[in-house]
C-alpha cells in the first residue's frame, strides 16, 4: 500500500507524519504547545485550537517534503477526529478533508484512542507484531483506561479511572507542591531524592474486584498534608518526600489494577500474554518498573512503545489509517469530528 498522511490535533500537540504501507515511518514531526499553555497552568482550549490552525498546514507542508512524497502519491489521509479538545479535532479533521478533496484521496477519522491502542502493532516495536488479542493499559493526562484490544473497531473496555486519569493526578499534585505544568516529570525527578516510605499515602482500590482505579482520595491526601505543613519549599526534603510517596502510592495502585486487568484478560482470551502501555506517564520508570514486574508474575510480556510513540503524535494516527485502509474502510467527508467519541462505539471490520 501507498504511504499515509497523519494528523494529530486533539489536545496540545501539533502533528503530521506520513508512513510508508509498510509501517516505515517516512518523515514525522510534532510541535508542542507546551509553553503556550505553562502561563495558564494547563491547556487552554482556545489557545490550542488557533495555534493548530496557525501551524498545521506549514508542518503539514514541510513532513511531506521530508517524506519525499507528492500528495497524489498517499494511499489517504487520516486525523485524529475525537475523543479532544472540539476545536483542534475540526482543525485537523476539516484541514485533512481538504487534502483529501483537492487530491481525490480517501479521508479516514481516526479515534485518537484508537490510534493510541494499534501503535504497538507498528512493524519493529513489538516481537511478534503484536497479534490481537492485547492488553492496553492507556496512561495519560485526559485517560486512563484498560482496553482489550481484540481487532481494529474491536476494543473491549475492561476498566479506567472513575475520577482523575493517571497525568491529570500526577499535574495536580505536582502543583500543590509547587512544580510547574505539566507537573508529571517534574514531580518524577523530585521523587528520585525522596523517601517513598515517609507519608503513608491511601491506595485506593486496592485489590478490589475489577480493574477500575480512582486518583482523587489520594490527590485529597496529598492536598491535606501540605496544608497540614504550611509553607514548603519544592527545594526542600520534605518536598521531595512527599513527591515520592505520592508516587509510590500511584505506582502500587497501577501495578495492583494491571495485575487484576491481566487475569481479566486471561479470562476472557486465555491465549493473550501482552500488555501495552502507552499515555505520557509510561514514561515514568518506576511506574513502568512496577508494571513491567507485575506482567512478569503473570506470565505476560510488557512493552512500552518509546516515548515519542507513546505520547501524542501523528505517526500513530498515519497508522491506524493504514490498518483501516487495509481493511478497504474509508470515512465519508460528512463525518465530523466528536469531543466524545468511546472506543465502545467503533465497530469492528473484516479483515
Ligand atoms: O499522553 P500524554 O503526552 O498527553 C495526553 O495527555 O494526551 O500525557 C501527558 C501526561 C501529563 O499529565 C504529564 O504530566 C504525564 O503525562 N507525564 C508523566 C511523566 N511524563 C509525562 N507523569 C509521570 N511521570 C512522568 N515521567
Ligand atoms: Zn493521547
Amino acid at each position: 500500500m501507498k504511504p499515509v498522511l497523519g494528523i494529530e490535533t486533539s489536545c496540545d500537540e501539533t502533528a503530521a507524519a506520513v508512513v510508508g504501507g509498510d509501517g516505515r515511518i517516512l518523515a514525522e514531526a510534532v510541535l508542542s504547545q507546551l509553553a503556550e499553555h505553562a502561563p495558564f497552568g494547563g491547556v487552554v482550549p482556545e489557545i490550542a485550537a488557533r495555534s493548530h490552525l496557525r501551524y498545521l498546514p506549514e508542518q503539514v507542508r514541510q513532513t511531506m517534503a521530508k517524506a519525499g512524497v507528492g500528495y497524489r502519491d498517499l494511499a489517504g489521509v487520516a486525523a485524529s477526529s475525537g475523543p479532544g479538545l472540539i476545536g483542534g479535532l475540526i482543525v485537523g479533521c476539516q484541514f485533512a478533508k481538504g487534502v483529501a478533496i483537492a487530491n481525490d484521496l480517501p479521508f479516514v477519522a481516526v479515534n485518537h484512542l484508537e490510534a493510541h491502542a494499534l501503535t504497538a502493532r507498528l512493524p519493529g516495536l513489538v516481537a511478534d507484531g503484536a497479534p490481537f488479542p492485547y492488553l492496553l493499559f492507556l496512561l495519560s493526562g485526559g485517560h486512563s483506561q484498560c482496553i482489550a484490544v481484540t481487532d481494529v473497531g474491536r476494543h473491549i473496555r475492561l476498566g479506567g479511572t472513575v475520577d482523575d486519569a493517571v497525568g491529570e493526578a500526577f499535574d495536580k499534585v505536582a502543583k500543590l507542591l509547587g512544580l510547574d505544568w505539566p507537573g508529571g516529570p517534574a514531580l518524577e525527578q523530585l521523587a528520585e531524592t525522596g523517601d517513598p516510605n515517609r507519608y503513608p499515602f491511601p491506595r485506593p482500590m486496592l485489590r478490589r474486584p475489577g480493574c477500575d482505579l480512582s486518583l482523587s482520595g489520594l490527590k485529597t491526601a496529598v492536598s491535606q498534608t501540605v496544608l497540614r505543613l504550611g509553607e514548603i519549599s519544592p527545594a526542600s526534603q520534605q518536598c521531595a518526600d512527599l513527591a515520592a510517596s505520592f508516587q509510590q502510592a500511584v505506582v502500587d495502585v497501577l501495578a495492583d489494577r494491571a495485575a487484576h486487568a491481566m487475569d481479566m484478560m486471561r479470562a476472557r482470551f486465555p491465549e493473550s500474554d501482552l500488555l501495552v502501555v502507552a499515555g505520557g506517564v509510561a514514561s515514568n520508570a518506576q511506574v513502568r518498573n512496577a508494571l513491567s514486574e507485575a506482567a512478569r508474575l503473570r506470565g505476560f510480556r510488557m512493552v512500552a512503545p518509546p516515548v515519542r510513540l507513546c505520547s501524542d503524535n501523528a505517526v500513530m494516527v498515519a497508522w491506524a489509517g493504514i490498518e483501516r485502509l487495509r481493511r478497504g474502510v474509508s470515512d465519508d467527508m460528512s463525518v465530523s469530528a466528536q469531543p466524545r467519541w468511546p472506543l465502545e462505539a467503533l465497530q469492528a471490520l473484516a479483515s
